[in-house]
């Protein structure tokens, strides 16, 4: 089992602009989803902040939203929030906030043998690294650069580096780098 912050990012560290948009990103329209989806099979509990969660409520679940979509996912998902944010009928959402370690206790109980996936933002990711629980980053960079907006990982990891796994590409617009955290 291993703890991984698995996205996408703009080749400038921003994972979607100030405002929340994630349209650089979706404007790759061909994009090979095999990577993602072999990821996906071997999850087993996710973690995501509440912008996050706003943005599916918005962007996938909306009836009015050109990518209206159900749920996308099938494994239990603990959303972070301070806040009371309305469920999604017939997901397994579990409403959390404050200390990440119960929760990865919990998610790590729920996973079993798969991989727990911190969808982000960034400082949430920041703080599962915090707590010595972030194992793994896997980001896809795309060809593009935002100026500003929300971080992929506000901490400094410098001693000992992420070692570099892999780095794959993907069409002409595509990066693959796969981390794993050194302690
Ligand atoms: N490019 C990609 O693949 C990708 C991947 C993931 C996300 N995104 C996008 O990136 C942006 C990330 O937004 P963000 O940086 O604001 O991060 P976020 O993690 O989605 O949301 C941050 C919010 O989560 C809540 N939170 C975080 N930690 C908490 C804790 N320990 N206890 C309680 N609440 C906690 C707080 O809000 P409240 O307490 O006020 O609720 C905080 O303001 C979003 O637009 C998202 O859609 C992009």
């Amino acid at each position: 089992m291993s703890t991984q912050y698995y996205t996408a990012s703009s080749l400038d560290g921003f994972i979607a602009t100030p405002e929340n948009s994630l349209d650089w990103l979706f404007q790759f329209t061909d994009v090979d989803e095999s990577h993602y989806q072999n990821f996906l099979a071997e999850v087993g509990a996710i973690a995501m902040g509440s912008t996050t969660y706003e943005w599916i409520l918005e962007h996938l679940l909306s009836p009015e939203s050109k990518m209206h979509q159900p749920w996308p996912y099938q494994v239990p998902t603990w959303v972070f929030t301070t806040r009371e944010l309305p469920p999604v009928e017939g997901a397994d959402i579990r409403f959390v906030r404050g200390d990440v370690t119960p929760v990865h206790r919990d998610m790590a109980a729920v996973a079993g043998s798969k991989n727990i996936w911190i969808v982000g933002g960034g400082e949430l990711v920041g703080q599962f690294h915090d707590a010595g629980f972030l194992d793994e980053v896997i980001v896809s960079i795309a060809s593009v650069t935002l100026g500003s907006g929300a971080p992929l990982l506000p901490r400094e990891i410098v001693t000992p580096p992420l070692k570099l796994l892999s780095a794959e590409t993907f069409g002409h617009s595509f990066a693959v780098l796969h981390y794993q955290v050194q302690r």
